[in-house]
C-alpha cells in the first residue's frame, strides 16, 4: 500500500527510483538483499516491506520477527555497505496506548502483541544504519491495499444499515499519500543533515476514534449507514491493540517546517480516487 503510492509520488518529482517486489527480492535473503543495492547504489533505501498481518502474528511471530525484524539488520547492513540513509517505517503498536497524551519520539516503548514486538525488533535493527530515520505512522488508508475505510465502503455496498465500530481506541488515520511525501521530505533532509535523523512520527491530523472516522467515512460516501459506538470488548481479537495510539508529530513539525495533513481531506481524495 505505501510502496506503490511512494513510487508515484517519487515518479512525479522525477526521482530515480529503483522499485523493489517481493518477487524480486526477498528481504530476509542477506545475500540477495547486499546484491540489489550494491547493483543500484542508492542513496536513500526506504523500507515498505512488512509482515503487516497483525492478528495473524500472534500464531506466527517467528515469521512476523524474521521479516520486520532480523531482515531490517540485512537492510542496515547493505546500507552502511553502499553508504545510504536507511528509512524504516514503523508503527504506533510499539506503544501500550496506556498514555492520555501524544506520545513522543522517545516515550517508552511497550508492545501488546506480536506484531508490535516484531517492529520494535526491526526498529533496533535499523540503528545499526550508520545513517537511519525510523519513521512511525498509524492508522494507514491507500487504494493500494486492504484497510478500514474499504471495509466500511463495503458494509454501504452490501446494504447494511447498521454498523457497529468501536469508539475505545484514538488514534491518527493517515492517508497513504500523504505519508508518501512525508516520507520523501524527511529522507531528503536527513540524508543531508544527522540532527534530522533518528525516530520521527508521521501521522494526518485530527485524532479521533474509529467510530469518528466511520462515521466520516459513511457522511463522505453520502449513505444514510447508522453507525453505533461499542466497546473494543465486542470484537476480541488475537492480537490486542492499544486503546490509545496518538503520534505526536511535534519533532516532524520543527525538522521539516511542515505541519501535518488532513485525513478528511485525504478521504476525500481517496472516494474521488476510488470513483
Ligand atoms: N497499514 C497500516 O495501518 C500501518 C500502520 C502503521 C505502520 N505501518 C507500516 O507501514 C509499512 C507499510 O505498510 P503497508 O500497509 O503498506 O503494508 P502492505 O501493504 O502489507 O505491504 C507490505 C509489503 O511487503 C511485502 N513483503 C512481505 N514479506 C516480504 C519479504 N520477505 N520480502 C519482501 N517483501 C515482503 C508484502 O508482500 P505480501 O503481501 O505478498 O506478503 C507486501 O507487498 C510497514 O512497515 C507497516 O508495518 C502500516
Amino acid at each position: 500500500m505505501v510502496g506503490r503510492d511512494l513510487c508515484a509520488a517519487l515518479e512525479m518529482r522525477e526521482e530515480h527510483v529503483v522499485a523493489v517486489t517481493k518477487t524480486a527480492l526477498d528481504i530476509t535473503d542477506a545475500p540477495a538483499v547486499r546484491d540489489v543495492f550494491r547493483r543500484a547504489m542508492p542513496d536513500v533505501i526506504v523500507n515498505c516491506a512488512a509482515y503487516t498481518k497483525v492478528d495473524d502474528a500472534e500464531a506466527n511471530e517467528h515469521l512476523a520477527t524474521a521479516i520486520n525484524g532480523s531482515a531490517v539488520e540485512f537492510l542496515a547492513g547493505a546500507a552502511n555497505d553502499v553508504g545510504a540513509l536507511l528509512v524504516q517505517l514503523s508503527t504506533d503498536f510499539v506503544f501500550d496506548g496506556l498514555k492520555r497524551t501524544p506520545y513522543e519520539v522517545n516515550d517508552p516503548t511497550s508492545p501488546l502483541s506480536a506484531y508490535g514486538r516484531s517492529k520494535l525488533i526491526g526498529e533496533q535493527a535499523a540503528s545499526r544504519a550508520q545513517k537511519h530515520v525510523v519513521l512511525r505512522t498509524a492508522w494507514l488508508f491507500g487504494v493500494h491495499g486492504p484497510n478500514f475505510v474499504e471495509a466500511i465502503l463495503n458494509q454501504i455496498r452490501k446494504g447494511t444499515n447498521q454498523l457497529r465500530v468501536v469508539h475505545d481506541q484514538r488514534g491518527r488515520p493517515t492517508y497513504t499519500p500523504h505519508l508518501a511525501d512525508a516520507i520523501i521530505r524527511v529522507a531528503r533532509l536527513a540524508h543531508a543533515d544527522e540532527d534530522a535523523r533518528g525516530i520521527l512520527h508521521y501521522a494526518d491530523n485530527p485524532e479521533c476514534t474509529w467510530f469518528d472516522f466511520a462515521r466520516a467515512i459513511v457522511a463522505s460516501a453520502g449513505a444514510d449507514t447508522t453507525v453505533i459506538p461499542v466497546p473494543s470488548s465486542e470484537f476480541p481479537r488475537p492480537a490486542i491493540r492499544p486503546a490509545y495510539s496518538v503520534l505526536s508529530t511535534e519533532r516532524y513539525q520543527r525538522i521539516t517546517g511542515v505541519h501535518s495533513e488532513s485525513w478528511e481531506e485525504g478521504l476525500r481524495e481517496y472516494l474521488l480516487a476510488r470513483g
